[in-house]
């Protein structure tokens, strides 16, 4: 029987579909095509074949971890990178994968590890000019240019490597399998592969995967359950802020996130993200500063809002680094309890320097952005505004309120907007403006500022 497969999501069905039910996207069906070869199915038989055991048999385990070096890196995986961890890393292509790859062969040879990085996708000679960009130039890292995975898997036995990184997926096969490099079938089985040489040998692999919107090859999300980490590499390929995301974590948190900037050097650690989200300190129109938590990092982050009166039919919501639907939600609360008719306007809302976030802390921002553009009123350049706002206007509690407000406080800013529900030691003491529901925010933003104008 044949099988269909989403070469976005990986989504199965047993007919052609025209939409995937699972990821939405349009024509991703494709076929896949079971193989009968016998020496393959051999090789997953293997993994297969321990026998059962107590568990209190088993001997006790400490997990070993070592370092790379990379704070932002290490942090991301959660402290570091577990002995047989199977990690893949996926984002567009010219994101600077490949960059951040040599970077971590560079870290770890260093500290007098051996690396493999094999690569089906560029030359020795390509990855050798990379590498001299950098200043790279280490015997412990060794290049095996090859797209059979077979080749790579002797090597990494063979060759006594402590870390394996293979760039990328789509770019290596199986050559005893029929079906072509980048389906979704070779993905599966050369991932199956890596991972059982991780978990037999205890090394650790990185694979890279691209992310790819359209055409045949298949995308990361494929092996995603495949992997122990999946880590995606984001940003808009012009924006030199690059933010590296833990999206699943078998042994650390999720939410972690690390930034780099890349540079002519290659890609730079940014110790101190929050300064780069904010466009430095003035007072605007459409403008609100808050503070996220991704993981267990908090990031200054700053709201952009724009409307206007909208020209033909239906009004625009365009939403860039906040959610699209929650934008529309927040449009429909500041409609019904602020009595402020936004339907003849079109509402473009932007978080600058690149960064998305779900956190809903950042709805006090992009409620009081969009009535500051609205009503013509400039926010002072040293307020921050915390806090979700529920459906009935509401704004709520923020969590871990004290690593915000200090975050804050650390980049200036001393005019806190929130709701302070429960009375403790860790709010700031100085310009704090409790707020209950959006019409507080109301009250005090606007028709304070729009008196404090009048007076000027
Ligand atoms: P690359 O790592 O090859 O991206 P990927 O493997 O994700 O496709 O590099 C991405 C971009 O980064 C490329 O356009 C060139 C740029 N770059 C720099 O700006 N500085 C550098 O030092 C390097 C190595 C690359
Ligand atoms: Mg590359």
């Amino acid at each position: 029987m044949p099988f269909f497969f989403c070469k976005e999501c990986g989504y199965e069905a047993s007919s052609w579909l025209g939409k995937c039910p699972a990821c939405q996207n349009w024509n991703t069906f494709t076929e896949f095509k079971v193989s009968r070869n016998k020496r393959k199915r051999e090789n997953h038989e293997e993994i297969l074949t321990e026998k059962p055991v107590a568990l209190s048999e088993l001997e006790n385990k400490t997990e070993s971890r070592f370092m790379i070096g990379i704070h932002e890196f290490d942090n991301v995986l959660g402290g570091g990178i577990v002995a047989g961890m199977v990690v893949l890393i996926g984002g567009e292509p010219g994101i600077g994968k490949s960059t951040l790859m040599i970077q971590l062969a560079e870290a770890l040879s260093k500290k007098n590890k051996k690396i493999l990085y094999a690569s089906g996708e560029e030359s020795k000679n390509q990855i050798k000019i990379r590498a001299q960009r950098l200043g790279i130039n280490n015997q412990n890292i060794v290049l095996h240019c090859t797209n059979k995975i077979e080749e790579i898997a002797a090597e990494t036995r063979e060759g006594n490597y402590d870390l394996l990184i293979v760039d990328s997926i789509q770019s290596v096969h199986f050559s005893s399998s029929d079906t072509g490099t980048g389906s979704i079938s070779q993905l599966k089985e050369c991932t199956a592969s890596l991972v059982k040489i991780a978990k037999t040998s205890d090394i650790p692999v990185f694979i890279i995967g691209h992310i790819t919107k359209e055409g045949i090859i298949a995308g990361p999300k494929i092996i995603e359950h495949m992997v122990d980490t999946v880590l995606y590499f984001e940003g808009e390929l012009k924006n030199r802020y690059k933010i590296l995301r833990a999206i699943k974590n078998r042994f650390g948190s999720t939410n972690e996130l690390g930034v780099f900037e890349m540079s002519s050097g290659g890609l730079a650690e940014v110790k101190n993200p929050s300064d780069i989200f904010i466009s430095h300190h003035y007072t605007d129109k459409g403008v609100a500063v808050s503070c996220i938590l991704e993981g267990t990092r908090p990031f200054l982050v700053e709201v952009q809002a724009l409307v206007t009166p909208a020209n033909y039919g239906t009004p625009q919501r365009v939403a860039l680094g906040v959610d699209q639907k929650k934008l529309s939600l927040l449009i429909a609360i500041i409609e019904k309890y602020l009595v402020v008719n936004l339907s003849q306007s079109d509402i473009f809302v932007k978080c600058t320097g690149g960064i998305r976030s779900i956190d809903p802390t950042l709805d006090l921002a992009v409620v009081t952005a969009v009535l500051s553009s609205f009503k013509d009123i400039y926010i002072t350049s040293d307020s921050i505004f915390l806090g979700e706002v529920g459906l009935s206007g509401e704004v709520r509690e923020t969590q871990q309120m004290s690593i915000r407000t200090k975050e804050s406080e650390k980049l200036g800013f001393s005019k806190f907007y929130l709701n302070p529900a429960k009375k403790g030691a860790n709010l700031p003491h100085q310009h704090l403006h409790p707020l209950k529901n959006i019409n507080d925010l109301y009250r005090i933003i606007i028709e304070k500022e729009s008196k404090n104008d009048s007076k000027t």
